[in-house]
């Protein structure tokens, strides 16, 4: 979020006595939480502290540790903005890293399709699935597509998300795509949740085109056309069977990285096609699905840096089973979790995608919160400290209606958020 769309997104905060800079939120202290994560600890889980409080200046993290001996040092009576913990539950803000929550339109009837039996693939194949979703977007006009958005960021922020990726992929044309990319652009201006655009112009081919010309626009025209606007941060590549082979995808992602875009992949969600080398070989921040990756291909994951993100709300909409998160878990490589949230999966919470890496992929509740906000902010390149509350990490932060991070999991279908801080404001209660 950039510092406009704080001021825009829920007002300044300015000193009793009017002096200050209007926008700084001054002082926050968040105290009296029975327990606070503060971020990763040396394994693969979370650091806590108990009878925890953090205290921020101008929305970065300058202390956390006992209330006791924070207040000291920042006493709740001296801050701008005071929270009082009262006994329960301190997270930092979730992180989600995949998403496509810029759409327009209705699969709602896809979803009583897939139960009857009706596989994605032939969803898509037939002219449904992602390509329908194409054809309302190219249909909507800018600003809908950004109040749509706005809509999520409401549901994602009152469930405890401060940051999210968002992926363009539903325009495939340069026009299109541009429109989505501004449309996202206009969203985070608005809204205190942070927002971390991607470009996903091979999310699937269009309808009129096949696929080899269709990568061509995407490396000659599209690419370009985003750079020059400099409203991405990641190209993102579909690369899977019968949408685009690794081959294509290398390209993509080459041309990609030479417009200064991170890659990013979609892997081995219904098939390997060899996604994971993709990702190894142009130096992805993150694979993302793994439904399909078999030791070697996680293995070239691991070698190669690249992060993990699990999606197990995907695994769950489409009845498939679970990505192996242990494989990655017990070898020491944490992984990240995603909502994926997109008219396939229609999933904005990242609370309950804690409880299906749990319940689904026998991730301990620790695994799985350091999923849901250090892991996810490595897999969209924040090393700012986002999904954290050490020193010098946005203070971007939840109060949980509950008192221990195991209650995240446990509650199956409660949302636990209550308090939601961004940059040192309270932006949700
Ligand atoms: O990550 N797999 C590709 N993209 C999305 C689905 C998008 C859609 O069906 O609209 C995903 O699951
Ligand atoms: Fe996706």
């Amino acid at each position: 979020m950039s510092d406009e769309s704080s001021s825009e997104g829920h007002g300044p905060t300015v000193a009793a006595d009017g002096s200050g800079d209007p926008d700084s939120p001054g002082l926050t202290v968040v105290h009296g939480a029975s327990e606070l994560v503060v971020g990763p600890d040396e394994g693969v889980g979370v650091e806590t502290v108990a009878d925890a409080a953090f205290a921020a200046e101008d929305g970065q993290v300058v202390a956390v540790g006992e209330t006791e001996e924070v207040l000291r040092e920042y006493p709740a009576e001296n801050a701008d903005v005071a929270v009082d913990a009262d006994g329960r539950l301190v997270t930092p803000g979730f992180v989600d890293p995949h998403t496509h929550a810029i759409f327009a339109g209705d699969r709602t009837d896809e979803f009583e399709a897939k139960l009857g039996g009706t596989s994605y693939e032939d969803i898509l194949a037939a002219g449904g699935g992602i390509l329908r979703t194409v054809r309302a977007v190219r249909a909507a006009d800018e600003a809908t597509l950004t109040a749509n958005l706005v809509e999520h960021l409401d549901v994602m922020l009152a469930h405890g998300t401060t940051t999210v990726e968002v992926k363009s992929g539903y325009g495939l044309s340069t026009d299109a795509e541009l429109k989505l990319l501004r449309a996202i652009a206009a969203a985070d201006e608005a809204h205190p949740v942070t927002v971390v655009p991607t470009f996903m112009g091979a999310h699937a081919v269009p309808e009129d085109r096949e696929v080899e010309g269709y990568t061509e626009e995407v490396i000659e025209e599209q690419l370009p056309a985003v750079a020059d606007q400099g409203i991405a941060e990641f190209c993102d590549v579909f690369c899977e069977r019968g949408v685009f082979d690794a081959e294509q995808s290398r390209r993509i992602l080459a041309a990609g990285l030479e417009a200064s875009l991170t890659p990013k992949v979609h892997a081995d969600e219904f098939a390997d096609v060899g996604a994971t080398g993709v990702a190894a070989d142009v130096g992805a921040a993150s694979a993302d699905h793994l439904l399909k990756t078999d030791d070697e291909g996680a293995d070239r994951l691991v070698d190669g840096g690249v992060t993990p993100v699990l999606l197990p709300a995907t695994a769950f909409a489409l009845g498939e089973e679970y990505a192996d998160a242990r494989r990655f878990l017990d070898g020491g490589t944490p992984v990240a979790l995603a909502t994926d949230f997109n008219p396939n999966c229609y999933a904005r919470s990242m609370g309950f995608v804690v409880t299906l890496a749990c319940v689904g992929m026998r991730a301990t509740p620790d695994e799985a919160l350091r999923g849901a906000t250090h892991t996810a902010a490595r897999a969209i390149d924040r090393t700012d400290g986002t999904g954290t509350l050490r020193p010098g990490a946005p203070a971007d932060a939840v109060v949980h209606d509950v008192t221990a991070g195991v209650e995240i999991p446990y509650n199956l279908d409660v949302n636990t958020a209550d308090r939601v801080v961004v940059d040192g404001e309270v932006v949700h209660e």
